[in-house]
């Protein structure tokens, strides 16, 4: 298993079954995606992409833990999926601490993103946190805000 860096379009083979199943192609695309600050990471086994990840720069105002940050210091992390057959070996895992090496480099403060309600206990065992009250991302689901200060 290897992991590296990939460009916005290439996430779209694993984003879309995992995350948009069903929906346009269209929707696989996230704003800021191509941005200079954004990066993508994708896991392969072999030569199949099976993981990805994708990290932008962006503050949430309504994470009261990092108000005292400026936005250069701070990351969103969006688009985590790992094909349905390859879940459960570890990719995810590997795919955030990869993640996290790369934010501790740039000097990044937090990570932090809206957690789907059945992710939640994939990352709290990662050490990240929850803050805030659960809700509804419309088309999607139920949500958490978590993060981790690095
Ligand atoms: C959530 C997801 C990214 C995790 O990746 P993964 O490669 O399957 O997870 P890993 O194998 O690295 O799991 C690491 C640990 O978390 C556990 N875990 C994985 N997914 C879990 C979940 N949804 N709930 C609870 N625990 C979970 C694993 O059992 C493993 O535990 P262990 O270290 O005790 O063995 C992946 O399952 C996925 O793509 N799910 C569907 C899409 C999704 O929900 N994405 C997140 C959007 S916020």
């Amino acid at each position: 298993m290897e992991i590296r860096p990939i460009t916005a379009r290439e996430t779209f083979p694993v984003r879309h079954p995992v995350l948009r199943k069903g929906r346009p192609m269209e929707e696989c695309r996230f704003s800021g995606d191509d941005l200079g600050t954004t990066f993508h990471l994708g896991a392969f086994d072999q030569d199949q992409l099976v993981g990805v990840a994708t990290f932008l720069m962006n503050k949430d105002i309504h994470i009261p833990e990092i108000a005292e940050l400026k936005i250069h210091q701070c990351y969103q992390l969006r688009g985590m999926a790992v094909l349905e057959q390859y879940q459960g070996k570890n990719i995810g895992k590997r795919l955030l601490k990869k993640a996290l090496e790369e934010l501790k480099d740039k000097q990044i403060k937090v990570l932090w993103f809206n957690a789907r309600a059945g992710a939640v206990s994939f990352y709290e065992a990662q050490g990240y946190q929850i803050t805030g009250e659960i809700f509804e991302v419309p088309g999607i689901g139920p949500h958490l805000k978590m993060f981790k200060k690095l």
